[in-house]
C-alpha cells in the first residue's frame, strides 16, 4: 500500500473525550505530536462526551491534563498553537440522531474524518451505527477502536460484526499501544536487519524466551472494569501475545500490513492450546496481598477502593507457552505480568543454549549461557551477556560475566523517543494499518485466551497470593524450575 507522501489533516474525533485514556494519554500523546511539528496545519481534535462542557471549558481540561501527566512543562506558544485546535461536543452517545451534528462540525472535503472510539466497548455499536444514520462517512473516514475489543472470542466477534458493517477493513484500526513502543518495533530492525541474529533465532541456539511486562501500578480506580476482566485479559490476550508474535515470527515478505499480519497470524495459530488437562503445569494466577512498594505501604487486591472482598480475580499470571512448529519446537516461552510488582519492567529475555563443552572448569565450573536482554521500558536498550577473560597475565584464562550495553538514550542522543500512542495516532491520522492488529489475530489470540479462562474456571484453583512489591507468587519461580530454568530478575 503507498502511503501519501505528506501527511492529510484531520478531523480527529475523540469520542471518550472527557475520560481517563483521553485525558491522560490522548491529548498528551497530541501535545507532542505538536511538538515535533507532525500535526498539519488545518487538523483539528473534536473530544466529544456526555458532560455539560464547552469548547472553552475544554480546553481549559486539557491544560490540566497536560499539567498533571506530561511530565514536563507546557510551552506557551505551542499551547496557544494546540489549543486552537481543540472543540468540544456535547452528545448522548446511544441517541443516533444526535450524530448529525457532524455533518456541521466536520467537514469531509476538506479533512480526513478520524473517530477515535475512546470509550466502554458497549458504545461502540451505538457509534458506528449514529455516525452511518448521519450520513456523514465517506470512504475515507477512518475509525480506531480501543481494546477492550470483547471479553471473549464470541463478544469480540459480535464488536466486529457491528464495526465492519459500517466501516470497510481498510477504514479499522485496531489499537495495541505496545505496538507503537520504539523498541517493540525495533524487534524487526533487531530480527531482520542483523545477520547474527537471523542466522541465530531458532530452538538450534535458544534455549528459552521470557517475556515479563511487570507494573508497579495497582488498580488506580478501576477496579470493577479489572475485576471483570482480570491480568489474562487485561494485558496477556493483546499487548504480550503481541510482543510474543514479533520474537517468534517469521521474516515478512515486506513490511507491508499484510505480510505482518501473516506472519503474527500464523504464530498465533501455533499456540499450544492450554487446558484442564495441563492448565496447572502451565499457568499461575496471583493476586497480591497487603504489601510495601519502595518502603511505602500498600493495600492488598482485597483492599483497594470499591473491591469485592471475595473476588478471585488475578492480578497476576504466568504462563508456559510452547509454540507448535518447526522453528521453536522444544523452546518454552515464559510470559509473566502482574500488577504491583516490584518495579515497572518490561523486558525480553532471549536465553541462548548452554554451549556443549566447557575449557574453562578450572576458573569457571558451569558456564553461564549467553542471554540477549531487550529492554522495553523503562531505560529502553539491548544488552548482551557474555563472559569475557579477565586482562592479565596470571596463567589461568579466569572468565567474568559481562555485558555489552547499548542504551538507546545515551545512543541515540539526538533523536527523541516518543510513546506508543504518538506512533500510532499518527500512523492513523496517516492511513497506514501496518502498525495496527486484524481482525483475524484478535480472533484467534481470544480462542487461544479463552480455552485458558475455561480451564481456570473449571480447575476451581484460587489465585495464589503475593505480597505487593514482590515479583509475583512463588509458584511462578517452582513452574520454571520445573524445566531447569528461572526468572531474569
Ligand atoms: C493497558 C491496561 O492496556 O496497559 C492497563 O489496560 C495497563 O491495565 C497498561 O496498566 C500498561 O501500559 P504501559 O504502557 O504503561 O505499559
Amino acid at each position: 500500500m503507498k502511503l501519501p507522501e505528506t501527511f492529510e489533516p484531520c478531523d480527529l474525533v475523540i469520542f471518550g473525550g472527557l475520560g481517563d485514556l483521553s485525558r491522560r494519554k490522548l491529548l498528551i500523546s497530541l501535545y507532542r505530536l505538536e511538538q515535533g511539528n507532525f500535526l498539519e496545519d488545518d487538523t483539528r481534535i473534536i473530544a466529544v462526551d456526555r458532560l455539560d462542557e464547552t469548547s472553552d471549558s475544554f480546553i481549559k481540561i486539557a491544560h490540566e491534563s497536560l499539567t498533571n501527566f506530561l511530565g514536563d512543562t507546557v510551552e506557551d506558544s505551542l499551547w496557544q498553537k494546540f489549543s486552537a485546535r481543540l472543540a468540544y461536543q456535547k452528545m448522548d452517545l446511544t441517541q443516533h440522531d444526535q450524530y448529525s451534528v457532524f455533518n456541521d462540525i466536520t467537514d469531509s472535503s476538506q479533512r480526513v474524518m478520524v473517530n477515535y472510539f475512546a470509550v466502554a466497548p458497549f458504545l461502540f455499536k451505538h457509534i458506528c451505527q449514529g455516525l452511518e444514520k448521519s450520513g456523514v462517512l465517506t470512504d475515507t473516514s477512518r475509525m480506531v477502536m480501543e481494546k477492550p475489543i470483547g471479553h471473549s472470542l464470541e463478544s469480540s466477534k459480535e464488536i466486529n460484526d457491528v464495526v465492519e458493517s459500517v466501516f470497510k477493513p481498510h477504514q479499522a484500526f485496531r489499537i495495541d499501544h505496545y505496538l507503537g513502543k520504539e523498541t517493540v518495533l525495533n524487534l524487526l530492525a533487531l530480527r531482520f536487519a542483523n545477520s547474527i541474529f537471523t542466522t541465530n533465532w531458532d530452538h538450534n541456539t535458544i534455549e528459552s524466551v521470557q517475556i515479563t511486562v511487570g507494573e508497579e501500578v495497582g488498580i488506580e480506580g478501576r477496579w470493577e472494569y479489572f475485576d471483570q476482566t482480570g491480568q489474562l485479559r487485561d494485558m496477556v490476550q493483546n499487548h504480550l501475545l503481541q510482543i510474543l508474535t514479533f520474537v517468534a515470527m517469521e521474516p515478512p515478505v515486506n513490511l507491508e500490513a499484510q505480510s505482518i499480519h501473516n506472519e503474527k497470524i500464523k504464530v498465533l495459530n501455533a499456540l499450544r492450546p492450554i487446558t484442564l488437562e495441563n492448565v496447572n503445569e502451565k499457568t499461575v494466577r496471583g493476586q497480591y496481598t497487603n504489601g510495601f512498594q519502595k518502603g511505602k505501604a500498600v493495600p492488598g487486591y482485597l483492599e483497594e477502593e470499591g473491591a469485592n472482598t471475595e473476588s478471585t480475580t488475578e492480578s497476576f499470571v504466568a504462563l508456559q507457552v510452547d509454540i507448535d512448529n518447526w522453528r521453536w519446537s522444544g523452546v518454552p516461552f515464559y510470559l509473566r505480568t502482574g500488577k504491583r510488582m516490584m518495579n515497572k519492567r518490561t523486558e525480553i529475555v532471549i536465553n541462548f543454549k548452554k554451549l556443549p563443552h566447557n575449557i574453562f572448569t578450572e576458573s569457571y565450573r558451569n558456564l553461564p549461557e549467553n542471554k540477549l536482554i531487550i529492554h522495553l521500558q523503562p531505560n529502553e536498550g539491548i544488552e548482551i551477556q557474555m563472559l569475557n577473560k579477565i586482562p592479565g597475565i596470571d596463567e589461568n584464562i579466569k572468565l567474568q560475566k559481562t555485558k555489552l550495553d547499548l542504551s538507546f538514550s545515551d545512543t541515540f542522543k539526538n533523536s527523541k523517543i516518543f510513546g506508543g500512542y504518538e506512533k500510532l495516532i499518527l500512523e492513523a491520522m496517516r492511513g497506514n494499518p501496518t502498525l495496527f492488529i486484524s481482525r483475524e489475530e484478535i480472533e484467534q489470540a481470544w480462542t487461544w485466551i479463552d480455552s485458558i479462562q475455561d480451564a481456570w474456571q473449571h480447575s476451581k484453583e484460587e489465585p495464589k497470593p503475593y505480597p505487593a512489591g514482590t515479583w509475583g507468587p512463588t509458584a511462578s519461580v517452582a513452574m520454571l524450575a520445573r524445566a531447569g530454568h528461572d526468572w531474569e530478575d
